[in-house]
Order: C-alpha cells, then structure tokens, then sequence
C-alpha cells in the first residue's frame, strides 16, 4: 500500500516536473480537484484526443462529430433526471470530520476482497506454473470461491439498496463490514444522505431576469438535444453514432486523486442511435471495439477488464465499466451503456417536439435506442501517464527515469541535439527542425553533455534524440537513439522523416484496432 502511495506521488510530481498537469490557482494554494495542463500536458491530452476522434469519426462513415455549448436549457437537466436522480450517497465520519461517498467506502472494502483472491492466484501460478488454469482455479478453489461470493454478495446487497433509497440500508451495511474511516480508524458514523452533483449558475444581467442554469454535468445531452439536427442535416440513417469531445463539471466530494476525480474535466461520449430490439449485439460491439482501442496502445492486455454494473444507472438496461490498473488499483476509465429510449423518449415529453426517426425499410417511427461510449479525456491522460512512467536498473547500476508513452502520443515526437555549441552542428540541427516541423512536434536542446540530455528526454516521454555531430558535416547522417531500448543507430538525414513516421503515425497504431 505505502509502495502505491509512493509510486502514485512521483507520477503526480513527475507530471508537475515536466510540465504536464499542474495544480489550478496554485499561487493562491489551489483550487482542489481543478487541474490545469501545462506546454507537454496539452499536447498529450489533445493527441489522446485526436486518437478517440480518429477512431470514432473519421474511421467510421456512420459517426459523425458535434460541438455543442457547455450552457443547456435548464428542462434538459428535469428530463434527463439529473436534477432528481444525479446524487451521491454521502457519508460523514463524526470524529475525523471527513466525508466519503457510502459506496465508495463498500467498493473499496470489496476491492481488498478482490485484492486477496489476485494474492491467492499469484501463488497458485507460482505453485502449479505452466499447467496452471487460472479459469479453473477461480471456479473450484474453495477460499477463492468464497471470497467471490462474498464480494458479490456485498456488491448487489448495496445495488438494491441504492436503487430502493434505503440509505439506512447502506449506512448498516458500513457498519455491519466494520469499516472504519480511512483517516483515523474510528467508526462513528452519520446517517447516509444523498447529495446533487450539478454546479449551479445564472443567466442573465439583473436579479429578477436572471434564469438558473446548471454547467453540464456529461456532455451527452448535447447529442441528444441535436439528434433530430443531425440526422436530418446529414441525411443519417439508424444505425449511426453522434461524437463529442469537451467540458463537464461536477461538484465531486471525494474529490483526492488527482486528475482521476476532477471537477472540470473532459469527456468524450459518443452515443449510437440503433433499432428497438438491437441493444443487446450493440452493446457486445463496442464493448469490444472500446476495448480493442484501448489495446491498440499497448499498455498490457492485463492492466484492463470489463466490470459489470450490478447498480444501474436510471436511464440504463445494461452497462459496464472498462477499468484500468491505476496506480491504486483496478478503477473504471470508460463506461458503456446501453441508454434504451430513456432520454429521447423523455426529451420528447418534457419538450412536446417528437424525436423520432422514420424507418423507410419498415415503414414506421420510431424513438431510437441509445448506445453510449464514455471516456473521460483526463482520466485517459493519467491512464497512459502513470503506465508510461518507469523507473529502469541499467547495467552499469545506475537506474534511469524513462516516461514510456505510447509514440503516438508523445508531445514531442524528436529532440534534435547538437554534440557540441559549435563547429557548425548548432546550424545543421536546426536545419534539421526546420525541416521536420512541418510534420512533427520536435523540440531544439544544446544545454548540458549529451547523455544528461538523453536522460531529460527520456524523462519527458520523447521517443527519439536526433544527435548531430562532426560526421554529420561530412556525409550527411546523424545518430537517431530510440528510448525504449536506448538503441543508436546512424542513419541518414533524408530518411528522419520516414523512420519517425513509421514510429508515430496514428494510421499505423489505429490499424491494430
Ligand atoms: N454520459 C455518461 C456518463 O457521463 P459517467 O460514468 O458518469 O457516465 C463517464 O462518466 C466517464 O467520465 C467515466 O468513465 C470517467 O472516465 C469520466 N469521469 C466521470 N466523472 C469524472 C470526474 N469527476 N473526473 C474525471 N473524469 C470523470
């Protein structure tokens, strides 16, 4: 636990280092669970960014993308059931004074459950090694099985809770687990209410005129306010998918991990209009071609897995979380749901405009259903940041700090760097960056001996250092050191381009897909 903790401060300081995420207002000692991103931060995020919007739009003829305005009429929220259903259940420690969100408390309490059966596996694959069937093991272990069902008991005991109301339920569910505040230890509870996550604004110059208006809590209902727009302006035939990228904001409460829980932050949602009746095989596809996305990066098949929804939300028949190894453990980064009608059918009363859509195969209207993907874009940054960032034992015993990004999505693509201040090679790299900025973002650094350099751009997450040297001057080639495997090989300055593109082009990295 103390190694997480440790593992987790130096991504948060590594990220501040380098110029990736700082702390928002942080001269007036910050504003908490706001972050800005700084000169490598932006460039990551909107890479990540650009590599959903390839994935999901320009890579499928049947999705198109969207920009609507963070402000929404204020009936959208009433009909969306944000204003009466967008709670979380929240519990406060009377003696430490700290608040938590009730479930959290028991999802945590069944994530160390989890944790003794991944214990129980570890050992068992050491035990029985290659004949090891891990499927089998997880079905007929007698402790394993038993920690399963209890985790699952625990599980759907606080779903029904929750979607009965019964906060006193969950409150004498706490205490019937002994779970004690993870500040102090002490277990004097308060009684569990619900709290709304929606911020609060006004519209309007004077008091009297002024409308409330919420800022949007996910960016989804943007495409359904513009499903009708959509469709007819781009003669959209169901199936077919709406994609969005930007803001949401939500007045988190356990708000203490950095960029995983913030409250302004990114999402990219995209909801896919299908027939009545289909939800079931749309909802298999993408959660598999969600799934596959996230592979294609090649952080590790075992850092993900599905988590099926025991509690669902109120506009949902079916949903899963595709979770990601954090540096605190397995949490959700993506949600899939299958939305059935519940949000055009609802826009449709509230508004009194039909949005329907006319099916010419079968000669009827119909309110379409709704698969929805949701990624947060912040949480996809601290995914792949806190995978990259690696502490390596070289050789000679030294160790080196590498941030192992995806190339893809690696702010600066090359740092052209000059052996010496002089002789001419200054000149050479930056003819050198003069031609390779057209294509790629590529940085300029002369400052220090050229292994210390080495080590600021492995530390920076850029994938190749160009070293321009006496040779260069003679027959044309440079040194290219690649940071993974700290490999140099000399080649020559007309085939940069090729050897960066190769590594870096999103049409090479999207085609595992
Ligand atoms: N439209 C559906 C929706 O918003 P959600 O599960 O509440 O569903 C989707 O959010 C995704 O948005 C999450 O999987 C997560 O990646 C991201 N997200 C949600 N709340 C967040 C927060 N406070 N900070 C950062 N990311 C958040």
């Amino acid at each position: 636990m103390a190694n997480q903790e440790d593992n987790f401060k130096k991504v948060i300081s590594h990220a501040k280092e380098y110029g990736y995420v700082f702390q928002s207002s942080e001269i007036y000692d910050g504003l908490s669970a706001v972050y800005d991103y700084g000169q490598n931060g932006v460039e990551l995020k909107k890479n990540i960014r650009d590599y959903w919007w390839k994935a999901m739009v320009q890579l499928n003829d049947n999705i198109v993308g969207i920009d609507a305005a963070i402000f929404m009429h204020p009936t959208t929220w009433k009909a969306s059931g944000h204003i009466d259903a967008f709670n979380d259940p929240l519990i406060d420690n009377k003696d430490s004074k700290k608040r938590y969100r009730a479930d959290v408390l028991i999802e945590d309490y069944v994530a160390k459950i989890d944790a003794k059966i991944e214990k129980e596996v570890k050992k068992a694959e050491k035990r029985f090694g290659d004949s090891f069937n891990k499927k089998k093991f997880l079905e007929t272990n007698q402790r394993v099985v038993e920690y399963q069902e209890q985790g699952k008991s625990i599980l759907s005991r606080m779903a029904r809770s929750l979607e009965k109301e019964d906060l006193a339920d969950v409150k004498a569910l706490i205490e019937e687990l002994d779970i004690a505040c993870p500040m102090s230890g002490s277990k004097n509870w308060t009684d569990v209410k619900q709290f709304n996550l929606m911020f609060g604004t006004k519209l309007g110059a004077s008091a009297e005129n002024a409308m409330d208006l919420y800022l949007r809590p996910e960016t989804a209902q943007g495409i359904f306010l513009n499903f009708l727009n959509v469709q007819k302006s781009g003669r959209m035939k169901i199936p077919f998918g709406i994609a969005q990228t930007g803001k949401a904001f939500r007045n988190e409460i356990v708000a203490r991990q950095f960029i995983f829980r913030m409250r302004e932050f990114e999402q990219m949602e995209m909801q896919f209009f299908i027939q009545p009746g289909t939800q079931k095989e749309w909802y298999e596809h993408w959660k598999e071609n969600r799934m596959r996305w996230h592979l294609s990066l090649g952080m590790g098949e075992d850092n993900y897995r599905f988590h099926d929804h025991e509690k669902l939300a109120h506009y949902a028949d079916a949903a899963a979380d595709i979770e990601f190894r954090f540096p605190f453990g397995f949490k959700e980064l993506e949600g899939i749901h299958s939305r059935t009608d519940f949000d055009l059918g609802s826009h449709e009363k509230f508004s009194g405009k039909k949005l329907q859509y006319f099916d010419h195969e079968t000669n009827r209207n119909y309110v379409p259903y709704v698969l929805e993907t949701s990624i947060g874009l912040d949480r996809m940054f601290l995914a792949v940041f806190s995978n990259s960032l690696q502490e390596e034992e070289l050789e000679n015993g030294t160790t080196r700090t590498v941030l192992k990004l995806p190339a893809v999505l690696s702010p600066v693509k090359a740092a052209i760097l000059p052996l010496v201040k002089k002789d001419g090679l200054p000149e050479i790299a930056k003819e050198v960056i003069d031609d390779l900025k057209w294509d790629f973002n590529v940085t300029y650094d002369e400052k220090d001996a050229v292994g210390r350099r080495y080590r600021r751009q492995d530390a920076n997450g850029t994938p190749f250092c160009i070293t321009v040297d006496h040779q260069t001057k003679e027959d044309q080639t440079v040194t290219i050191r690649h940071r993974d495997s700290m490999e140099q090989e000399r080649v020559s300055i007309s085939d940069l381009r090729r050897i960066i593109s190769d590594a870096v082009d999103m049409r090479n990295w999207l085609k595992k897909i």
